[in-house]
């Protein structure tokens, strides 16, 4: 049976950067309050026009032209998001259609910030099953599209960007050794999207009601992330017969610092051996291990043969682990 590889990253986010002292301006916070509870400093924000597949072109772009593909070579194309371009049709379409990937099967995939590993589960399974050879996944958002500029709460949390991964059949000796992912609906009403869907189709009251928003119960989502991932990490670790030694690097969802280093401390992996870049970048969901993993390949702290963990938890709730031999 083949194995599953990621031969080539790229990540791409908006020029537009949007600093905790910005936000001071807009509700009432601080970048004292923000950096704190948080870890974050600025988040970039999409210009006018600049959509979630146009966001998920640049990354893609940046990966193939890494590993000197052109994008008809493409059997399939998944994006994971849960700020599509359009309810339809998939932003992988439109992603498609403007790389010009004439041989490639289209789909999106929601599990918000879970949303790129379930996507590398897919790609894994397909890979492994000799249904596809080679696999665009892209994580993909316009989160500012859809966050609440007067509720502080979640408007300093979230930023736009997208990250890309080639995912090509290997001979076995390195690659993706596992990823497990994880639902629980019982906890959906912990961080939703209410409006535009067939509970409450659009309409003016939707609106009023500012039901096109994120809302999040934070607190509340933060006390089971911790206690999820923590338990998450080490199963990975054990499935896999590694110890925490042998991780060269974390690569963690980017939502809280407090959460990433909670995780990191029940794992026994000192923060020099975690990627962060949530600090510049806010949490991105499902872009933002992508946008990560990306940063750290091509700034070179991830070398052959290194094992890496990617974890993430979001909305849903979902969750999920993948390690790696890079
Ligand atoms: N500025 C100043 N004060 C604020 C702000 C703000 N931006 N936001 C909230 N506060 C206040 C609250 O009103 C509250 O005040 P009160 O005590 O007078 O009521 C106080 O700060 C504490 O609020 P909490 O919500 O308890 O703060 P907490 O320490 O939990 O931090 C946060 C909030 C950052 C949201 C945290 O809970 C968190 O990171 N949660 C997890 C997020 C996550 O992992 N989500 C899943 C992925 S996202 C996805 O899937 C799309």
């Amino acid at each position: 049976m083949p194995t599953a590889k990621i031969i080539a990253t790229g990540s791409y986010v908006p020029s537009r950067r949007l600093t905790n002292a910005d936000l001071e301006k807009m509700v009432e916070t601080s970048d004292e309050w923000i950096l704190e509870r948080t870890g974050i400093r600025e988040r970039r924000i999409a210009a006018a026009g600049e959509n979630t597949s146009d966001l998920a072109y640049e990354a893609a772009t940046a990966a193939l032209s890494r590993a000197g593909l052109s994008a008809d070579s493409l059997d399939l194309i998944i994006v994971a998001t849960i700020t599509g371009d359009m309810p339809i049709p998939a932003t992988a379409c439109f992603l498609q259609n403007r790389l010009g990937a004439h041989n490639a099967a289209a789909f999106d995939i929601n599990a918000a910030c879970s949303g790129f590993l379930f996507g590398l589960s897919t790609a894994n399974a397909y890979i492994r099953s000799g249904m596809y050879k080679r696999i665009l996944l892209v994580g993909a958002e316009a989160l500012s599209r859809f966050t609440d500029w007067e509720d502080r709460n979640t408007c300093v949390l979230f930023g736009d960007g997208a990250g890309a991964v080639i995912i090509e059949a290997s001979d076995g000796s390195v690659g993706i050794m596992s990823v497990d992912i994880h639902s629980d609906g019982s906890y959906w009403e912990l961080l939703n999207l209410p409006g535009g869907g067939s509970k409450y189709p659009p309409s003016e009251e939707a609106a009023a009601n500012r039901m096109y928003y994120i809302k999040m119960k934070g607190n509340e989502t933060f006390k089971v992330a911790v206690r999820t991932l923590e338990k998450l990490v080490v199963d990975a670790l054990e499935k896999n017969n590694l110890k925490a030694s042998d991780i060269a690097l974390l690569i963690p969802h980017q939502a809280n610092l407090r959460i990433i280093s909670a995780t990191a401390s029940r794992l026994g992996v000192g923060m020099d051996r975690v990627m962060v870049n949530l600090d510049r970048c806010g949490n991105t969901s499902a872009a933002s291990i992508p946008i990560a993993l990306d940063e750290a390949a091509s700034s070179g702290r991830i070398k052959e043969n290194d094992y890496i963990l990617l974890e993430a938890f979001g909305g849903g709730l979902t969750w999920a682990s993948a390690v790696i031999k890079w």
